[in-house]
């Protein structure tokens, strides 16, 4: 067995995996001296300790020494390009067994918790599958399926020998400049709070891998839209909007919590108290580990200017509620640490605490019993025939079909003459976006699947299938797009990770708009699939193709997946899970607290190939305070076409004591409907979907009159004391 322990007489509690996480923590904490709790509570990248640094090379048996041994620092993560110097799952799962080898040198031989950032799938090895990117997966309203994914995914990580994902992001993705909205589920704080607690609930089931929600708080609303920019946030949005997921995620077991890199009302979000304790801890109830995002103790003094040294910031930090800090490099934190708590500047029952929160982690994993894997299971276990299929079912249902004039879509598979253009035709790395095997996304040779041009051609064997990337030359584009008998354009972005996404115009690549422009002013009809990560400005808005279809970021399935769609062998189900804008001056601009909302495809928007009609929205006209409320509906498909619906359901408060959102999703279904089939489908409104924050920031329930609605469908009811 790997990693056994033989239990002796003399055995000390902490390593009997009879005792309970509770008992081993603190009989570990009691024989730990304070350097060896101050490295517990420090978390180095895994580049410190390669020969080569940045360069990577082989682990170096000084700084392992140093790092695991002297240190004997609590956790190691990868973050992004952290792999080894041959990124395979077998070559991963050596490493971090070597890493572990090492740190059970320490005198007490405690393993290390490893993290990495596994955000769509296990990104960062060569050969993992990789899914649709979270507003991707927004848009499919599937939570049991996601659930799948992060369950597979887990397996996938645990494999390599890694027990910690930074997932999922529970950021609510309102600004579209902001170059992580790819990385959310969409503006909706319902859905995020939703499809958040499937993935924690797939990673945290496993009892192999532990969740991570981030970024807390309020760290997707840079008033700039740039990424790490300053946020200016009323406690109202905050309460209504950005705090719900993380309530949601803490009641579905989510084990550790990120925090924001930016600053929050003045206040980097790594310094403060009302934050990290207040909220986070004290209000919200979170009992878990609360890790810090890359560098920023250090970045409170070199970006924020806020701490005048890194040991005042290490003292804001740990006081305000911080347990790990993930440096990532300087190993020496643990010594400036040492001062700070002998100094009586950090108080040592402060770093007790954290310490519990590391260790309690650890053994409820398992982690002393069983610190190595088997690097052979790993080759097995990645990008597996039943990842794939759950990413191939995603990628599907993550597209939103958002125009389909004359149904001009689906196409047939007997055409013969297809004008395949656009950069994201032929990249696989395009359909994956960032943190894809590198921070900024995959060199194309590092990823298999079929691009968005191979799946076509697979679709239609009859047809000449012609591929010209752009319009460069224009002439030549123009003629084969008049010869052809259907043109398809993709388009979308470079792959980019963080503030290199950051946009301040949404606007394609020049030649992308080119390529538009040029078949637009040609007259030539064209279907337009978008592969972004957000939404974007098309040159003739909605009205840009007569068929659009967006794809987001499907993953490596997603060629495939696309070209299922195209041809009919999918029909699509996908809504929007953020307001596609018409133009960039309009963001933020979210449905539920937008007045004006005039966007050019709004929240929840998407077509489908079939035709379903709603009917006989019922409710109670009368609920009494405390009571639950029944909502029902009547589907029926009236087409041609098998139909997964997706169904919404959105309550608006006609007049309580605060001027709420203007509307809120509180209910989504996935209604399986063949044609000409009807069905009732049921929702039921909690008191606490139907209460308020009132303007003391307390969530109260109000008699009132609200508004529910599907579709075109609306009717009323009203609580009563
Ligand atoms: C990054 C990201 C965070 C990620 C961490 C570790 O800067 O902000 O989402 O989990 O570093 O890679």
């Amino acid at each position: 067995m790997l990693g056994m322990t033989v239990l002796g007489a003399d055995t000390p509690l902490y390593l009997n995996p009879k005792a309970t996480p509770e008992q081993r923590t603190e009989d570990l904490l009691a024989r730990m001296t304070l350097r060896e709790k101050l490295g517990q509570v420090t978390q180095i990248e895994i580049h410190r300790l390669m020969t080569g640094f940045w360069n990577k090379g082989p682990l170096d048996s000084s700084w392992m020494q140093t790092v695991l041994v002297d240190y004997a620092v609590g956790s190691i993560l990868s973050g992004g390009d952290g792999s080894p110097m041959k990124n395979t799952p077998e070559e991963w799962a050596k490493m971090t067994n070597e890493v572990q080898r090492w740190a059970l040198k320490s005198r007490l031989k405690i393993p290390v918790l490893y993290g990495i950032d596994a955000v769509h799938g296990h990104n960062n090895v060569i050969g993992a599958t990789i899914y649709p990117y979270n507003l991707g997966l927004g848009a499919t309203f599937n939570p049991e399926l996601i659930k799948a994914y992060a369950a597979k995914t887990a397996e996938e990580v645990a494999a390599t020998g890694i027990q910690w994902t930074f997932a999922p992001v529970l950021d609510v993705g309102i600004d579209p400049r902001w170059g992580r909205t790819h990385e959310t589920f969409g503006e909706d704080p319902y859905l995020v709070s939703a499809l958040g607690v499937s993935q924690i609930k797939g990673f945290e089931e496993s009892g192999k891998v532990i969740s991570c929600g981030k970024h807390f708080n309020g760290y997707s609303v840079p008033k700039s839209g740039k990424d790490r920019h300053p946020a200016e946030v009323s406690p109202r949005e905050l309460y209504e909007i950005h705090f719900p997921p993380y309530r949601a995620a803490i009641k579905a077991g989510m084990s550790s919590v990120m925090i924001n890199s930016g600053a929050v009302n003045g206040v980097p979000a790594h310094a403060s108290k009302w934050l990290m304790t207040d909220i986070l801890r004290k209000e919200m109830g979170f009992k878990g580990l609360v890790v810090s995002d890359w560098e920023d103790i250090a970045k409170m003094v070199t970006y924020h200017r806020y701490a005048s040294s890194v040991e005042d910031a290490l003292a804001l930090s740990y006081n305000a509620g911080l347990d790990l800090n993930m440096v990532p490099m300087d190993v020496e934190t643990v010594d400036q640490l040492e001062r700070l708590v002998k100094a009586g500047r950090i108080p040592v029952e402060r770093i007790n605490d954290a310490v519990r929160n590391v260790l309690l982690v650890k053994f409820r994993l398992g982690l002393f019993e069983n610190p190595m894997v088997d690097p052979n299971m790993a080759e097995k276990i990645i990008g597996s025939r039943e990842s794939k299929a759950i990413a191939h079912k995603l990628a599907q249902q993550s597209m939103v079909l958002l125009r389909n004039e004359k149904d001009l879509l689906p196409l047939s598979k007997d055409l013969k003459n297809i004008l395949v253009t656009g950069p994201s035709a032929d990249s696989i790395s395009r359909l994956c976006g960032g943190w894809t095997i590198r921070w900024q996304g995959a060199q194309e040779h590092e990823l298999s699947g079929k691009t968005v041009l191979e799946a076509i051609k697979e679709k239609a064997p009859k047809a000449k299938v012609t591929f010209i990337h752009d319009a460069r030359n224009a002439k030549r584009l123009v003629k084969a797009a008049k010869e052809a008998e259907a043109v398809i354009v993709v388009v979308g972005e470079k792959t980019y990770a963080e503030g290199e996404g950051d946009s301040e115009t949404l606007q394609l690549a020049a030649n992308e708009e080119k390529l538009i422009k040029t078949l637009q002013n040609a007259k030539i009809p064209f279907v337009l699939v978008g592969a972004a990560g957000r939404p974007l400005i098309i040159p003739g808005g909605n009205k840009a193709a007569p068929a659009i279809l967006w794809a987001f970021l499907p993953g490596t399935e997603g060629g495939p997946a696309i070209a299922d769609v195209l041809f009919g062998d999918y029909n699509p189900s996908g809504r929007l899970p953020i307001t596609f804008p018409t133009s960039v001056n309009q963001v933020p601009m979210p449905y539920h607290t937008t007045k004006a909302y005039k966007p050019m495809f709004p929240f929840g928007a998407g077509l489908s190939y079939t035709k379903v009609e709603a009917s006989g929205l019922q409710v109670k006209p009368k609920v009494g305070m405390g009571q639950k409320v029944q909502v029902t509906v009547d589907l029926k498909n009236t087409g041609k076409r098998a139909v997964e619906e997706v169904v919404l359901l959105f309550v608006k408060n006609n007049g309580s004591s605060i001027l709420g959102m203007s509307k809120q999703l509180q209910g989504f279904a996935r209604v399986p409907l063949k044609p000409g089939e009807s069905r009732k489908v049921a929702f039921e409104l909690t008191p606490e979907q139907l209460s308020v924050w009132n303007k003391d920031m307390k969530l109260v329930q109000e008699p009132g009159r609200f508004t529910v609605s599907v579709g075109e469908l609306s009717t009323q009811f009203a609580v009563e004391k």
